[in-house]
């Protein structure tokens, strides 16, 4: 029963579109209509405002931060990571848009530097230095989601791989039309508008 109110509450609060949300109240357009389409702070960059992108990227992290520590408190370790990773599927397929999600970058973040910090830190680091080196955050997030696999491994607890897996996992499979784009030489530059 734990379990699967863990995983509700985490669902639950991932699943909030903090993008989508945000960009249209200060007056923007459907965010799924520009860019890649994507609900997350990269596309929302996309529509120049700078600091609706900034606040999505704060509260999509938030959100996973936000559902293990409440699981923490009300249900004890391990459960602050099956929270975390309930989140990030939720943020990926929100019951609230028929499933059509984000990509999980900011929300994997979230959940890494709030609760397994060594390991996010590591995990930014890469994402920093492959973002300023090649401008792609999608690359960044996907060499950021590989390395935070083999950190977790050398740095915490098996749940915590656990969760750092299924959140790496579910980061590559949701960046596959990315990946193709990466291939094909056609993928967005951070800040470029289309
Ligand atoms: O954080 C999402 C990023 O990795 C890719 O976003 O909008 O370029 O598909 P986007």
């Amino acid at each position: 029963m734990d379990f699967a109110l863990v995983i509700l509450l985490g669902y639950l609060l991932g699943s909030i579109p903090f993008g989508l949300v945000l960009t249209r109240l200060s007056g923007g357009p459907d965010i799924r209509e520009i860019g890649s389409g994507n609900i997350g702070a990269t596309n929302v960059l996309r529509t120049g405002n700078k600091g609706i992108a900034a606040l999505t990227l704060l509260l999509d992290a938030g959100k996973a931060a936000g559902a293990g520590y409440i699981a923490l408190y009300l249900f004890g370790a391990p459960m602050q990571f099956l929270a975390a990773a309930a989140a990030l599927f939720g943020h990926c397929y929100p019951v609230w848009l028929r499933f059509k999600g984000g990509k999980g970058v900011a929300t994997f973040f979230g959940a890494l530097l709030s609760l397994l910090w060594p390991v996010g830190l590591i995990a930014a680091a890469m994402w920093l230095l492959v973002a300023f080196t090649t401008r792609y955050s999608s690359a960044a997030a996907l060499c950021a989601a590989a390395f935070a696999i083999v950190a977790s491994v050398f740095l915490a607890v098996w749940p915590a791989v656990a969760m750092v897996a299924f959140m790496a996992v579910l980061i590559f499979w949701r960046h596959r039309e990315n990946i193709t784009r990466l291939k094909a030489g056609t993928e967005s530059r951070i800040g470029q508008k289309d």
